[in-house]
């Protein structure tokens, strides 16, 4: 049995993609795997996934085009081929997952699934990684499921804790001098990092200096973000995260719907709101005082029509 957990990015999405830090915090929830054949019994890998109600065998990374659904079961196939075939005798082990997080909802869901499916043939194997080399492996596979990912999804997901991620360098653990509550409130409309990263791509093909503006813009409020939180500044954190949904709306990234839930939980006395990952749908966080203030924002988003739950980092 093995488990990964989740994450939200505070500060610093997109630009990770393009080598700027970005700062973010491990969920508890997320995906546990389980071995439920002996070795020998199988002639490839297989792979369950609950609640999915999904079952692949392991095909080989360079099988062909697959599709850009979610839960595409080729592309699951693919991911979880990219997996198995990072070993260098693959395991025929048939592993079952059950999700504790929705899939594309900017959870890093995705990551938590292939880190853990990467520790149970591990522990099956009796090989002892390093969470930055199981983070590794498991890239292959968010590779397969979002294109060109910075790596920071698979690098919480075998770290956990709060952390300034950048691309190629080892996870910087941040302190927190008192934890922070938020809520995380999912639009309802589908996770889009593989189109969002593209989008951004194209934007800085044509406007390399404004977009490395905006970046520049996020750098600065990831910095100030890790220091905030280092001194337990609430107020700071708050304002930072409007700051950063403010460039990511110059980057065409929010939603009308996003934007309503982030000025609602704000109005419900949040201190401040953003959207959380890829952005263009799936899921935003506010920042709240105390528990009390945690479950006012989340009724508020719920009378919206939105599902939301509070988390402590
Ligand atoms: O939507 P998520 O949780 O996969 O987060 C994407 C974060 C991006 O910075 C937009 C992309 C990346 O690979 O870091």
């Amino acid at each position: 049995m093995a488990r990964a957990g989740g994450k939200v990015i505070l500060f610093g999405e997109h630009g990770v993609v393009y080598g700027r830090p970005a700062l973010a915090a491990g969920l508890s929830t997320g995906a546990t795997a389980e071995l439920v054949s002996e070795p020998g019994v199988l002639a490839t890998a297989r792979l369950s996934v609950e609640p999915w109600g999904v079952t692949v065998d392991a095909i080989a990374p360079d099988a062909g085009a697959v599709s850009a659904a979610p839960v595409d079961t080729s592309q699951l196939a693919q991911a979880f081929g990219a997996i198995v075939h990072a070993y260098e005798k693959p395991p025929a082990l048939h592993v079952r997952v059950r999700m504790e997080l929705p899939s594309g909802a900017g959870l890093g869901g995705s990551a938590a699934l292939s880190v853990a499916i990467v520790r149970a043939f591990d522990e099956a194997l009796g090989i002892e990684r390093t969470p930055s080399e199981v983070a590794d492996i498991a890239l292959r596979a968010e590779r397969v499921f979002h294109g060109n990912p910075s790596g920071v999804d698979t690098a919480m997901a075998a770290a956990g804790g709060v952390a300034v991620y950048r691309k190629g360098q080892p996870l910087a653990p941040v302190f927190v001098k008192k934890p922070i509550i938020l809520v995380v409130g999912h639009s309802g409309e589908p996770g889009m990092t593989k189109e969002t990263v593209a989008s951004v791509a194209r934007q800085h093909a044509q406007r390399p200096d404004k977009v490395e503006q905006i970046f520049a813009g996020m750098e600065a409020i990831v910095n100030n973000g890790k220091s905030a939180l280092e001194r337990g500044d609430l107020d700071s954190l708050g304002q930072l995260m409007e700051l950063n949904q403010k460039l990511l709306v110059t980057l065409v990234l929010s939603t009308p719907r996003l934007e309503e839930m982030c000025t609602v939980a704000v109005k419900a006395g949040a201190l401040g709101a953003k959207l959380t990952g890829g952005g263009g749908g799936s899921c935003m966080i506010a920042l709240v005082s105390d528990a009390e203030s945690g479950r006012t924002v989340r009724e508020a988003l719920e009378k919206l029509g939105r599902e939301a739950f509070v988390a402590l980092v």
